[in-house]
């Protein structure tokens, strides 16, 4: 494995599988002494339910200590140059887990720290969230390979994330955006071109009903994303068509069931009664991000400290 998770694509199958094999065990098994004597610092620059909870109950529950630092603390990218804090923290923890604005503050920590920089968000992609999203998909059906993945909204972080993987793991992963909100050009270019490799079916359209016929997961996330509240009246308006809600659902045609990475936005990207109906399985992702970061944490963790001998 990489140093650092920055995004899906750091990581080859058998570092996802070597993940998923171990979170498997973690999540039978709560209490393991895998970071014992380790420190585990969150660096902050935005709220956080999921995220921040769970990478510190994960930390703990391995038996290392968690510094949370909320955005006034360090004030990443304004107080003092990111090289600077990397390198301090470096002499103090153990691993680092930033979430951030823009995703060069993460690049630019994982350049200078010692230690292992953890992705917990940033504009460009949420890697933690797409391992525990496919560790879901894999629990509810059996496999992820041939399946198919429907994401309707935002080309965001969070679609950036779902795409590498899927493209690594041969899952079938189609995007519905409207015009204006596609995904970043690089990187979708990457995940096709791992994609024509590993026979993953990858596309983009802007047809909500076309894209989810035949869907196993049907997926979307909020459609303004933390950093855009200033876009919001209008991305209300652009995204209209793409609200998931049983009427198009009926586009789908088969059995299928529901992600998101929440917090939800009822009423806006989807309705209450498909969020609350039996086919979601938004808690099981939510309680999977913990198992899978405590899995990510213990294995980048244990090969600092082989790395070192
Ligand atoms: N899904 C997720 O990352 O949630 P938080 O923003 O609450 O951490
Ligand atoms: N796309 C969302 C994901 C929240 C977990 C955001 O970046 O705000």
């Amino acid at each position: 494995m990489n140093k650092d998770l920055i995004s899906g694509f750091d990581l080859s199958v058998s570092d996802i599988n070597a993940i998923f094999s171990l979170t498997k065990k973690l999540k039978r098994k709560k209490i393991s002494k895998a970071l014992s004597g380790k420190t585990v610092g969150l660096v902050f620059q935005k709220p956080s339910v999921r995220t921040r909870v769970s990478f510190e109950v994960g930390a703990r529950q391995l038996g290392a200590d968690c510094l949370y630092l909320a955005p006034q603390d360090i004030n990443l990218g304004s107080r003092e140059p990111i090289k600077d804090v990397a390198r301090v923290l470096s002499r103090y923890l153990d691993a680092i887990i930033a979430r951030t604005f823009s995703h060069t503050h993460i690049l630019e920590l994982a350049r200078y720290a010692k230690v292992s920089v953890i992705n917990g968000l940033s504009d460009l992609y949420h890697p933690a969230q797409g391992l525990a999203d496919i560790y879901t998909l894999i629990e509810k059906a059996g496999k992820c390979k041939g399946k198919k993945l429907v994401f309707i909204g935002d080309g965001n972080n969070v679609v950036h994330s779902l795409a590498a993987l899927s493209a690594k793991l041969g899952l079938n992963f189609s995007l519905a955006t409207p015009k204006g909100y596609e995904p970043d050009k690089k990187i979708w270019a990457q995940a096709l071109s791992i994609a024509k490799k590993t026979g993953s079916k990858i596309e983009h359209g802007y047809d909500a009903k076309a894209a989810l016929k035949g869907a196993d997961f049907v997926y979307t996330d909020v459609w303004t994303s933390m950093g855009q509240e200033k876009e919001r009246k209008k991305r209300l308006k652009d995204f209209r068509r793409f609200q998931i809600n049983a009427k198009l659902l009926k586009a789908v045609g088969k059995k299928y069931s529901i992600m998101h990475c929440m917090p939800v936005h009822r009423g806006e990207e989807i309705t209450d009664d498909v969020i609350e109906s039996k086919n979601s399985v938004v808690f099981d992702q939510a309680e999977n991000r913990l198992h899978v970061q405590k899995a990510v944490m213990a294995l980048l963790l244990k090969q600092q400290v082989k790395s070192k001998k």
